[in-house]
């Protein structure tokens, strides 16, 4: 399939990545910033234009990859009659493309993408479409890039995402505040990453609720007051150790 990518960002990095990879062409990358289109495109080898530009009306599907609060201002600048156009974001409606296009849906890369990827992960795809065989194009389409593919309209779309915000980037943060204390109480933190990686790996053989381990579920009282005593010089992870520990206590 011929592809336009319309962003340049880290999905439109990544997807772009993935359709050369799996025998597609990206005809033209599109992005507000011509600078990051101009980069984008030369990696993928395709042309490259900001919004003020032609859009290449010969492509078979149109990959709008920009941030969820850009795509309903993004789509203005285009009028892509009888191709087919998606939008990657899990938390926004298709609906939000239908004065774009006739043909149009999501494309929803469910899994976390940094434009720094040169291994593409294994990237379950959330495909949806305006009508039967939109959604069969796009979901064939997808199926090229992924074996892992399902459809899911807007409704249980935006659950998994919010899904999503808590399995990845809530446990990123945390890892984030966990290395900010041990940088402050100068212990290190490159010994927590054994642990990591365990509790992670987990998930393939149960489910979490199965594997909860450490003092809130043994509800060991003794544990906790020692841990909230050390935290005392640090009262924002103090309040969330309290809650975490708290939602563990009491799911
Ligand atoms: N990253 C992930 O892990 C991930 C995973 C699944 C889905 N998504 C979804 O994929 C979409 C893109 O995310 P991303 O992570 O690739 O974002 P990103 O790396 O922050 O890139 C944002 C892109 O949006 C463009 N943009 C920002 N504001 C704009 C505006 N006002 N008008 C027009 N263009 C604008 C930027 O263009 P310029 O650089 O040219 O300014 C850039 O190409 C979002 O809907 C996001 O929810 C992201």
């Amino acid at each position: 399939m011929n592809v336009v990518l319309i962003g340049s960002g880290n999905v439109a990095t990544v997807i772009g990545r993935l359709v050369t990879r799996n025998n597609h062409k990206v005809i033209q990358v599109v992005s507000r910033n011509i600078d990051h289109a101009k980069m984008l495109a030369s990696e993928l080898n395709a042309a490259f234009s900001d919004y003020n530009g032609q859009l290449d009306k010969s492509a078979d599907i149109y990959i709008i990859a920009v941030s969820d609060m850009a795509i309903h201002e993004c789509v203005q600048h285009f009028n892509i009659h009888d191709k087919i156009v998606v939008h990657t974001a899990g938390s926004v409606s298709k609906d939000v493309l239908k004065n774009t296009a006739y043909n149009y849906g999501v494309l929803y890369p469910l899994q976390s993408l940094r434009r720094e990827m040169q291994e593409i992960p294994n990237i379950p795809f959330l495909v949806d479409g305006n009508n039967e065989a939109v959604l069969k194009a796009i979901y064939d389409f997808a199926k090229t890039l992924s074996a892992n593919v399902q459809v899911m309209h807007d409704d249980d779309r935006l659950k998994l995402h919010t899904a999503a915000v808590i399995v990845s980037n809530f446990t990123n943060h945390l890892y984030a505040i966990a290395e900010d204390f041990c940088n402050r109480e100068h212990v290190d933190f490159g010994l927590l990453k054994p642990l990591i990686l365990e509790t992670a790996s987990r998930i393939n053989e149960k489910s979490p609720s199965e594997v909860q381990t450490g003092p809130a579920v043994r509800k060991d009282i003794h544990t906790l007051d020692k841990h909230l005593k050390i935290l005392a010089n640090h009262p924002k992870l103090r309040t969330t150790y309290m809650r975490l520990t708290d939602s563990i206590m009491n799911p």
